[in-house]
């Protein structure tokens, strides 16, 4: 192609659209945000205000000739339909997660992309952060020796302590596996490779849940608990709760034959990536009188050493993935990280949570997926 810089439509005005229209362009230079659109025309002409952009319907963004890629920040209900709806404009496509709410609507999207020849990459790209890209450098470089199991924990009180109009994260499409899951199976799928079996029980805890000036019924199961098996035989478990309180459980560890790898949270990107060697932490406690005690202590987690980073870190909190598709699609080299395959997976690992607590039964996952090309 001969653009060098790609045209941009955002579709979806909400609290999360500012990450996207504040990063492509300002952040990452081969894209320009060019308009928005939602279904709140009032939402479209603040945010197009704020950000000297056009604000128009999403019909007349599709038709745009100037825009290539649809970047979808609307609700999870919504994605397959606008998703649809782009490709067959023409354009390429970013798609927050998850990227639709059936197992046959992503073969749906992913088969529409395929017939137009035309991207669809979906959120997270988080997996492209400095942080992602380190712990996955560590285990590729064998620093925790081969890798054993994996846990993750996202353990909380809910959306409503943060989101602004948080009712749909308790409506179909939301709960914490739907939003907060695809942080860390994304994470898990790019630095492991892909799932070949899970198993789930899950709960609600609270039938209504008060939101500011009202009360939303919770359509959701609100509290997961899940064990998984990768394809390259790493058994995992996760938790993720929109019931609960603090929780003092790791976020997301990975063990392996040699040691062990702490991670950050997959979402937020805070913290340092971390190895804590099997050798060493035998070392410290073989020297140390009552030294299996001591080993459980938290005194012992200090011994982790922390990893340079692969990459260093990205400056915007989101957009990666939306500018490593317009790097493909510039350079005609067809390989997007943030790939719809990728999405398609873990959108079907994410619905058989609520599969397996139906029906007792374990889960084989009909779909698979590569790792995505490292950034380092
Ligand atoms: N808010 C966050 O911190 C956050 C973080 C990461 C990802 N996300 C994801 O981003 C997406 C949007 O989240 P949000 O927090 O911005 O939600 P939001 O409710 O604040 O905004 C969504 C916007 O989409 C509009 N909309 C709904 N259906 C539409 C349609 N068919 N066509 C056009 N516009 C439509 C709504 O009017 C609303 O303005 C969700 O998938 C969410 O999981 C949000």
């Amino acid at each position: 192609m001969d653009k060098k810089v790609l045209g941009v439509g955002v579709i979806g005005c909400g609290a999360f659209s500012g990450a996207y229209i504040g990063s492509l362009g300002p952040v990452f230079k081969n894209c320009k945000v060019l308009a928005c659109s939602d279904i709140d025309m009032d939402r479209a002409r603040e945010v197009a205000e704020k950000w000297n952009i056009i604000a128009c319907t999403t019909e007349e963004l599709l038709a745009n000739p100037e825009i290539d890629i649809a970047v979808i920040v609307t609700g999870p209900a919504s994605h397959y339909p606008l998703t649809m709806q782009a490709l067959n404009a023409g354009k390429h496509v970013y798609c927050e997660k998850p990227m639709a709410i059936t197992v046959e609507q992503t073969n749906e999207i992913v088969a529409l992309a395929e017939e137009k020849g035309l991207y669809v990459t979906n959120a997270p790209d988080t997996i492209l952060d400095s942080t992602m890209q380190t712990a996955r450098k560590a285990l590729d470089d064998g620093l925790i020796g081969k890798p054993l199991s994996v846990t993750m924990n996202f353990i909380g009180p809910g959306a409503d302590w943060w989101h602004p109009r948080p009712d749909f994260l308790y409506k179909i499409g939301g709960g914490p596996v739907m939003d907060m899951g695809p942080y860390y199976l994304s994470a898990a799928v790019s630095i492991l490779g892909p799932i070949e079996q899970m198993f789930a029980y899950a709960a609600k805890g609270f039938d209504v849940r008060p939101i500011q000036d009202h009360e939303c019924t919770v359509d959701v199961n609100t509290d997961y608990k899940a064990v998984l098996k990768f394809r390259n035989g790493v058994i995992g478990n996760i938790n993720l709760s929109f019931d609960s309180v603090r929780s003092s459980s790791p976020g997301f560890e990975i063990q392996g034959t040699e040691g062990v790898l702490f991670i950050p949270d997959p979402n937020t990107l805070t913290g340092e990536v971390k190895v804590l060697p099997r050798q060493k932490l035998k070392e410290a406690v073989q020297g140390r009188r009552m030294g299996v005690a001591w080993m459980y202590s938290p005194e012992a987690l200090e011994l982790a050493e922390e990893l340079p980073r692969a990459i260093p870190p990205i400056e915007a909190h989101r957009g990666m993935g939306a500018a490593d598709m317009a790097d493909c699609i510039i350079s005609g080299e067809a390989k997007p990280r943030c790939s719809m395959y990728i999405a398609r997976h873990i959108t079907e690992a994410l619905l058989a949570f609520d599969v397996c607590a139906k029906t007792g039964l374990p889960y084989n996952m009909t779909t698979t997926c590569e790792r995505p090309d490292p950034v380092y």
